[in-house]
């Protein structure tokens, strides 16, 4: 392609540090897609005669099926896609093809056709995470009134709703959504015109290729189109983001899967056994959602470090930008595919998470704001009455719940009937009706709404 000044040809290591067929094959249709809109506006503009024009329209469209058909000869020979397309149409369509680059570079050409793959990857990211939103949303659904223990420290802390805690999760992933949409949003702009870096002396229409290829306008300068990465990086962090917090959840799902806990027990499909030990169902899915957070956030890190210090404009570096781009969408989109796999699947134990629940006095806040309402007692010296009466507990091996009224009563002879009252699991859950607490009223209200914008 830039045969006319050169006499040796590349040494092995140049060639194979240089080529990047092998990862950026995936964006050949992007990249097709690309060369059809551009053609397109050059015979528009007459930059390009309408014989031409249509030798490379139909070149392209025979591509397009040899890449549908997986006949496409890709040869590494040709570096990237991007000449082996060029080179693919020439076989196809002899000298024309040589005009398709006119008024174009790979500079603005590679960043054009990645700025698509990644608008589209953002599209995916979406939808799957607004699969793996209604999923929850049904469980919430189902056990808006299921009592667990809700944590904090890992350590037992007040009754929550199981239908809330789903919520929870539910919220999250709304932000994440909308990180890649607001992501996309900012990347939908076209780079293609802005040629090599500093623009073309043909006069092209940026617009008519912008809005060809689905993009709000064109890049308004031609060094920041053929230099940016940002967007992939919006996409990396937003993957990121979103991928840590996978992680906890898939952190929840080991833990919750433990005989100990026994709150939940994945389907068999998302289940593996042990080649020894015949007793075992290991959530080795969950496992990986929390580990494939290691290539997600590595591939942020980095293509931040792949950035840094770059100059303007193009530069080679820019090319390392895709692998890892590439390697955290498809760690994110295994990750969101087996999470709601595992979450539509899983069957929950009620009577477990109620146990749990149980345990561990976590009704004891409840006798404390008892005592606030009761005696008017200021908070600080009712979580004293309440204190006493878990150490009363502690010493009669009982939760401070199930302790008698007598019982109840030699830690503070004020307190009554009402104050065991207030101390079961329904009474706690049902009491917290405070905006965004875990009532199982608030519950049900919160999954109407989010079924509705869910629809
Ligand atoms: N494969 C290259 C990349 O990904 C395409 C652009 C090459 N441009 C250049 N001036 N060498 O960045």
């Amino acid at each position: 392609m830039w045969g006319g000044r050169f006499e040796g040809g590349p040494a092995k290591a140049m060639e194979a540090i240089n080529v990047s067929l092998e990862i950026d094959q995936r964006m050949a249709m992007e990249d097709l897609t690309a060369s059809l809109a551009h053609a397109a506006m050059l015979a528009e503009q007459k930059i390009i005669n309408a014989e031409d024009a249509g030798k490379i329209r139909a070149g392209l469209e025979t591509i397009r099926q040899e890449l549908e058909a997986g006949t496409f000869p890709f040869r590494a020979a040709y570096e990237d896609i991007h000449m082996n397309i060029e080179a693919r149409l020439a076989e196809l369509i002899g000298p024309a093809a040589g005009r398709l680059h006119t008024a174009r570079s790979r500079n603005d050409q590679v960043v054009n056709s990645f700025r698509m793959w990644v608008r589209a990857a953002c599209v995916r990211a979406e939808a799957m995470i607004e699969a793996l939103m209604k999923a929850l949303v049904l469980r919430a659904e189902e056990h808006a009134a299921t009592i667990m223990p809700g944590f904090t420290h890992y350590q037992s802390a007040q009754p929550v709703t199981f239908g809330h805690h789903c919520l929870a999760w539910v919220e999250m992933l709304a932000r994440h959504k909308d990180r890649f949409e607001s992501a996309r949003a900012r990347m939908n702009e076209c780079a293609l015109g802005a040629a090599a870096l500093a623009g073309t002396g043909f006069p092209i229409n940026r617009q008519m290729t912008a809005s060809a290829l689905g993009f709000e306008r064109p890049m308004r300068n031609s060094l920041d189109a053929v230099s940016s990465r940002d967007f992939a990086l919006d996409y990396l962090a937003a993957a990121a983001i979103c991928a840590t917090d996978l992680s906890r959840l898939g952190e929840e799902i080991v833990v919750w899967t433990t005989p100990q806990y026994g709150f939940i027990r994945l389907s068999d499909a998302f289940s593996t056994g042990s080649s020894i030990m015949p007793q075992k169902r290991n959530p080795d899915a969950a496992e990986l959602v929390r580990a494939k957070t290691g290539r997600i956030n590595g591939a942020l890190i980095g293509l931040l470090t792949v950035m840094k210090g770059v100059a303007l404009s193009y530069a080679k570096d820019f090319q390392e930008d895709k692998p890892l781009t590439f390697e955290s969408a498809d760690s994110l989109e295994l990750a969101l595919a087996a999470m709601t796999g595992m979450i539509a699947d899983m069957s929950v134990n009620v009577d477990a998470m109620r146990k749990a629940a149980s345990h561990g006095h976590a009704t004891a806040t409840d006798l404390a704001d008892h005592v606030v309402r009761a005696l008017g007692l200021p908070f600080r010296e009712a979580h004293h009455v309440a204190g006493r009466a878990v150490a009363l507990a502690d010493t009669l091996h009982k939760n401070v719940a199930e302790l008698s009224l007598a019982e109840l009563q030699s830690v503070d002879p004020r307190l009554d009937a009402q104050a065991l009252a207030v101390m079961g699991l329904e009474a706690s859950v049902e009491s917290r009706k405070s905006e965004g607490g875990t009532a199982p009223a608030n519950v049900r209200r919160e999954v109407a709404a989010w079924k509705e914008r869910l629809k």
